[in-house]
C-alpha cells in the first residue's frame, strides 16, 4: 500500500466536500466511511476512492458520502456505515474494494442488505 500523505488527505477531503454538497438537498442513501487512524491503515483510503469511481461512473446523485473518525474497531477496519432513507444503519467490516463494489451495487443500489459482509443492523448512528 502506498504511503498516505498529508496532500492526499486534503485532496480526498475536497473531493468528499465536492460532492457532498452537489448531494445535498435530494439523497436517499449515505455512505460514512470510517477513517480514523486505524481505518486509513487498513485501507479505507481505497474504498473510498473505489466507492466514489463507482458513484462517478454509474453517474449516481442521490447518495451522499462522507467521512468519520475512529468506529472504534480496529481489528475490523477497514469499515463503511451504509444508510437508506427510512432504513436502520448497516455497518459493514473487513472491506476491500471488491466488497465495496457488492455492497454499492446490491445495497445501495438495490436495497440488498449483503449480510455476508455486515456486523451490525440498526442499534446506532455513527456520527
Ligand atoms: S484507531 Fe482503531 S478503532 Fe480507533
Amino acid at each position: 500500500m502506498k504511503k498516505l500523505k498529508i496532500g492526499d488527505l486534503e485532496k480526498i477531503r475536497e473531493k468528499v466536500a465536492k460532492t457532498r454538497v452537489l448531494r445535498e438537498g435530494k439523497a436517499r442513501a449515505r455512505v460514512t466511511v470510517h477513517m480514523g487512524t486505524c481505518g486509513i491503515a487498513a485501507g479505507a483510503r481505497d474504498i473510498l476512492t473505489t466507492l466514489m469511481e463507482e458513484i462517478e461512473k454509474k453517474k449516481v446523485k442521490d447518495v451522499i458520502v462522507t467521512t468519520s473518525g475512529c468506529a472504534g474497531l480496529c481489528s475490523r477496519e477497514p469499515m463503511a456505515t451504509v444508510e437508506l432513507i427510512d432504513k436502520p444503519p448497516v455497518k459493514y467490516v473487513d472491506l476491500t474494494p471488491e466488497k465495496i463494489k457488492k455492497i454499492f451495487a446490491e445495497h445501495i443500489m438495490k436495497g440488498n442488505v449483503v449480510t455476508e459482509y455486515a456486523l451490525a443492523v440498526g442499534s446506532e448512528t455513527t456520527h
